[in-house]
């Protein structure tokens, strides 16, 4: 080793500032010392183009793991290496905050559980995450089977007249009528009419992503921002919904007011099973400022998330009719006729399967957000307080070196006897919700959700991609969107008679009093 490098490893040992070391190190052998993060040249143009992380999956197979991207004055540094994302997202989790998520989505999310950091994201997700037990993951079954099934009334319409339909914007009304009554009980009812809070709640998510991905800050633009007609909608907008989460804060506190039911922590409230509900009975002792923020998010987080989730799936099933037939069977064997129940989301093992395959391929986020708010060493370069991080999920997902066939969909890579593939066991080759201290509060809320969507749609209908529809291709905001939707033809399915398992037949006996005879 030469002088520098000695030089730097002793006064390291010392335990003497990074930052003093390396320019001291620079100033003795300029471009000795500590490894410096490859950069990606050129990469300007490619990143505005309409899906931003397909150029960072190119550039990840060319400059590795952790790389530097810059434009103008700006850099970001890509990860998507599952060790350095590890120490992000967990072991080190404490030294990164959200960075320009909390600034973009100010607007609209306050310092609700997503954007906050520090102690009011500690305080909150101890206040919200017991809100989302068990038994109240087990009611929302029914909630999930009965909007569906509003969806599959729909479909049975189209499928009646030999209408195609458009499913990523079904998907997306499917989501928000079940967060609305999940989180703060309040029926949007958007899977049958257009009212003017759906529309709100639209204009609102469309700014959200827009300004994710819009280059200059055209909204921070003093007099502008008052006076242009796009940014008027959106406030207008954001005070009816504000609004409204007032009006059902107060019917809420008014209920629970009226209680005479002791809180534990199983608590929920047969009527109003909702999150708000909970809160408010815990006693949670917050500004109605903090709580708007926190409703807000989970109705944002929980809506698109599971709406793109279910496109994309699909979109998949679209190009796999031997997967679509395993399905079918499994479905047809566990749930027979009846709505599905908490205990048929341990059986329908294969439908799981085709999520987490899906999960895999269509992460919602594609890319998890950072900024360093303490120096760091990741891999083997240093880090500066105050970089901006995008971990691509999209890469660590799709990586050559962690996967057979990464592009293919192949739920069978996965066991169906084996364990529920997540972050932990894959060890941050695969984390659809994240992980560490800022994992997804709703995995168990959205994946029950999507398996009980997925199970029924597939019973009643078969699925192709419509003719002369447009070919599918990916945009993105905050989650990954169709350019031009998922067109459709849908057909009733002629059913084979059905023959239930020894397995079934005992559930159903079990569990007849509890289920929901299908319409
Ligand atoms: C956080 C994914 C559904 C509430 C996250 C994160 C991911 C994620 C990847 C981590 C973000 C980060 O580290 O920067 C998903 C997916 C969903 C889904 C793929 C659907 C399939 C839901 C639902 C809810 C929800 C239904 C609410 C009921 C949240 C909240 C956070 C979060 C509150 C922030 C947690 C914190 O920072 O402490 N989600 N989510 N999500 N999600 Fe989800």
């Amino acid at each position: 080793p030469g002088f520098g490098s000695l030089l730097v490893s002793g006064l390291t040992n010392l335990g003497l500032p990074t930052e003093f070391i390396e320019s001291l190190s620079q100033l003795i052998n300029p471009g000795e010392g500590y490894p410096k993060i490859p950069e990606a040249k050129g990469a300007i143009s490619a990143i505005r183009s309409e899906a931003f992380f397909i150029p960072l999956y190119e550039l990840f197979l060319t400059y590795g793991g952790i790389f530097r991207l810059t434009f103008g004055p700006k850099s970001f540094l890509i990860v998507s290496d599952p060790i350095i994302a590890k120490r992000i997202l967990k072991d080190n989790a404490k030294a990164y905050s959200k960075g320009i998520l909390a600034e973009i989505l100010e607007f609209v999310m306050g310092t609700g559980l997503i954007p906050a950091d520090g102690e009011i994201w500690r305080v909150r997700r101890r206040v919200i995450v017991p809100a989302l037990h068990q038994k109240y993951v087990a009611a929302m079954i029914g909630l999930f089977a009965q909007a569906t099934d509003r969806l599959c009334k729909k479909l049975d319409d189209a499928a009646y007249n030999g209408e195609d339909v458009e499913m990523e914007s079904l998907f997306s009304r499917l989501t928000l009528d079940i967060i609305g009554k999940a989180v703060f009980n309040y029926d949007f009812d958007s899977l049958t009419t257009d009212n003017g809070i759906v529309e709100a709640v639209y204009t609102v998510l469309r700014e959200a992503e827009d300004r994710s991905v819009s280059p200059i800050p055209t909204w921070e633009i003093p007099i502008w921002k008052d006076i242009s007609p796009r940014q008027k909608k959106v406030n207008g907008s954001l005070k009816l919904i504000n609004t409204t989460l007032d009006d059902l804060i107060a019917i809420c506190k008014r209920m629970v007011d009226e209680e005479e039911v002791e809180f534990n922590e199983e608590y929920m409230n047969e009527t109003d099973p909702s999150i708000l509900h909970f809160l408010l009975a815990s006693g949670d002792n917050v500004s109605s400022k903090q709580l708007r923020d926190d409703l807000m998010t989970m109705l944002i987080a929980g809506h698109e998330t599971t709406a793109a989730v279910l496109t994309w799936t699909f979109y998949l099933l679209s190009k796999e009719p031997s997967v679509v037939s395993k399905l079918q069977n499994e479905v047809d064997a566990v749930l027979g006729d009846r709505f599905p129940t908490i205990e048929d989301m341990k059986k329908l093992k294969y439908t799981t399967r085709v999520i987490n395959e899906s999960l895999r391929l269509y992460p919602q986020p594609p890319v998890l957000i950072r900024r360093s708010l303490e120096d760091d060493v990741l891999d083997k370069y240093p880090i500066k307080r105050g970089e901006d991080f995008f971990i691509s999920v999209w890469n660590l997902h799709r990586s050559p070196k962690h996967w057979e066939d990464a592009d293919k969909f192949n739920p069978e890579r996965w066991p169906l006897d084996g364990p529920n593939p997540n972050e932990t066991n894959q060890n941050f080759s695969y984390l659809p919700f994240g992980g560490g201290p800022r994992k997804c509060v709703g995995d168990m809320f959205a994946s029950f959700e999507a398996i009980v969507a997925v199970a029924m749609l597939v019973r009643r209908f078969n699925f192709q991609m419509a003719l002369g529809a447009p070919p599918v291709k990916m945009t993105t905001g905050a989650t990954i969107h169709t350019t031009e939707g998922l067109n459709m033809t849908v057909t009733r399915r002629m059913k084979p008679p059905i023959v239930p398992t020894l397995e079934t037949q005992n559930l159903e006996n079990m569990e007849s009093s509890e289920t929901v005879p299908k319409a």
